[in-house]
C-alpha cells in the first residue's frame, strides 16, 4: 500500500529540520544498525549547515499526510576536477513507514538532481544483507565494493594487549621519526603531508567510479578547517623520513561532544616506504595518543575494503575485530 508522501527540498536547514532529520536517521539506524551510535541532532545540524570540502549538498525531507517526517535524502555533489562526475547519497526511511514507496520517491528526486547536475555516478553505502541492499538491487544499482568494519575495544584491552601495543609504538624504525598534530598540519610539514595524502589515491575501491583528488598544502588546510568548523577534532600521527619526506600517516576523527566511539579516517604509507612495519607503528602510536588525550573514548571503528589484505592484517594485529559489513553500491545514472 503506498503512502501519500510530500517531498520538501531543504534549502536552509533550520533546527527543526535537523530535529526531523535526526528522528528519521536515529529510527532507521536503530533498526538496521543496532549498536551503531547515530549522530545527535547537534552533529546533524553542524554536518548539514557547514560547508564541505569541494562539494555542496542537496537535501530532501519526506513527510506523511499528517506532516510527520518519514524519510530523508542527502546528496553530496563533488566539485573538484577528477570527481565532478560523482554524487554520494544518504537515504533513510523510518522503519514504521517503509515498503510504501517513500524511499523510491526520494530516490527519484535524487536521480533527477544527478541529471540536472550532470553526474554520471551515484554511490551509496548500505549494510550487508539489509533492506538497503534489497532496495539498491531493485533500482539497478550494482555492487561496487564490499567493506569490512572493524572495532578496537580500548576498554577491553588487558595488560598483555597494552604491553603489545606499547612495544609496537616504541619499536625502533631507523631513519624515521614519529610526529603528530591536532587539526591543521604545521606549516613545515604541510607540503610533505599533501604529497603523502596522494598515496591514498591507490586505495582499493573495487568497481567504484570514485575518481581521485590532487592534494596540495592549501587543500589539506582546507580539509582541517571544514572538520574544525563542524566542531569535530582530527588527530594525525605521521612518520617522517630523515630526508624530510612524509612516509605515512594515520588520522582519527573524534566527533564533537563527549563521544565514546571515534572513526578511523585515512591510513596511508607511501609506496617507497611500504613493507617496513610503518603502518603498524603509526596506528599503535595513535592508539596510545588517543588513550592519553581522550580517555573517555572506548572504541575505534575502521572500515577496509575486503580485499585490502595488508590493512586488514595490520588492524587484526592491533586487536581490531570484524563486527559488521557494508557494501558500496553504484548507479550509472540513466540519461533518459
Ligand atoms: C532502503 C530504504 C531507504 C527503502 O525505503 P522504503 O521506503 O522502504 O522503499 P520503497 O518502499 O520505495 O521500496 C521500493 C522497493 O525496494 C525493494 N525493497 C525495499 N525494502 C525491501 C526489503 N526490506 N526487502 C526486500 N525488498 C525491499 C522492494 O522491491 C520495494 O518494492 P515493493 O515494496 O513494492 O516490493 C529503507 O529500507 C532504509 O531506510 N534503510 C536503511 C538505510 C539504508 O540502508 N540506506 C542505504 C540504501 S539506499
Amino acid at each position: 500500500m503506498s503512502e501519500h508522501v510530500h517531498l520538501t527540498p531543504l534549502d536552509r536547514i533550520s533546527i527543526n529540520d535537523a530535529a526531523a532529520w535526526h528522528q528519521v536517521v536515529a529510527a532507521s539506524m536503530a533498526h538496521d544498525l543496532p549498536g551503531v551510535p547515530p549522530p545527535d541532532p547537534g552533529q546533524i545540524h553542524a554536518q548539514l549547515t557547514n560547508p564541505t570540502l569541494d562539494s555542496h549538498r542537496l537535501t530532501w525531507l519526506a513527510t506523511g499526510a499528517d506532516g510527520v517526517p518519514v524519510g530523508i535524502a542527502g546528496l553530496r555533489l563533488f566539485a573538484s576536477p577528477g570527481r565532478d562526475h560523482l554524487a554520494e547519497m544518504e537515504l533513510h526511511v523510518d522503519p514504521a513507514h517503509r515498503r510504501r514507496g517513500a524511499g523510491s520517491r526520494l530516490l527519484s528526486a535524487v536521480v533527477a538532481a544527478c541529471r540536472t547536475e550532470n553526474r554520471r555516478s551515484l554511490v551509496v553505502t548500505a549494510p550487508a544483507e539489509s533492506p538497503g541492499e534489497a532496495f539498491c538491487d531493485r533500482w539497478n544499482f550494482r555492487r561496487a565494493l564490499a567493506l569490512d568494519h572493524l572495532i578496537l575495544r580500548l576498554d577491553q584491552m588487558d595488560e598483555t594487549d597494552a604491553d603489545r601495543m606499547r612495544r609496537l609504538a616504541d619499536a625502533e624504525h631507523p631513519g624515521y621519526r614519529v610526529t603528530g598534530w591536532t587539526g591543521t598540519v604545521p606549516d613545515d610539514l604541510a607540503a610533505a603531508f599533501a604529497t603523502a595524502k596522494n598515496a591514498m589515491n591507490d586505495m582499493p575501491v573495487g568497481d567504484l567510479d570514485y575518481g581521485s583528488v590532487d592534494w596540495d598544502a592549501d587543500r589539506v588546510r582546507a580539509m582541517a578547517k571544514v572538520i574544525a568548523d563542524r566542531g569535530d577534532t582530527l588527530l594525525t600521527v605521521a612518520a617522517v623520513h630523515d630526508d624530510g619526506a612524509m612516509a605515512g600517516y594515520t588520522e582519527i576523527l573524534v566527533p564533537r561532544g563527549t563521544p565514546t566511539r571515534v572513526q578511523q579516517y585515512d591510513t596511508a604509507v607511501v609506496p617507497a616506504h611500504r613493507g617496513l612495519g610503518l603502518g603498524l607503528w603509526l596506528k599503535a602510536a595513535m592508539v596510545r595518543r588517543l588513550r592519553a588525550e581522550h580517555p573517555g573514548v572506548v572504541e575505534i571503528e575502521t572500515d577496509n575494503a575486503e580485499d585490502n589484505v595488508h590493512m586488514l592484517a595490520v588492524n587484526r594485529e592491533l586487536g581490531f575485530r570484524s563486527y559488521r559489513r557494508t557494501c558500496e553500491f553504484q548507479l550509472d545514472v540513466p540519461t533518459t
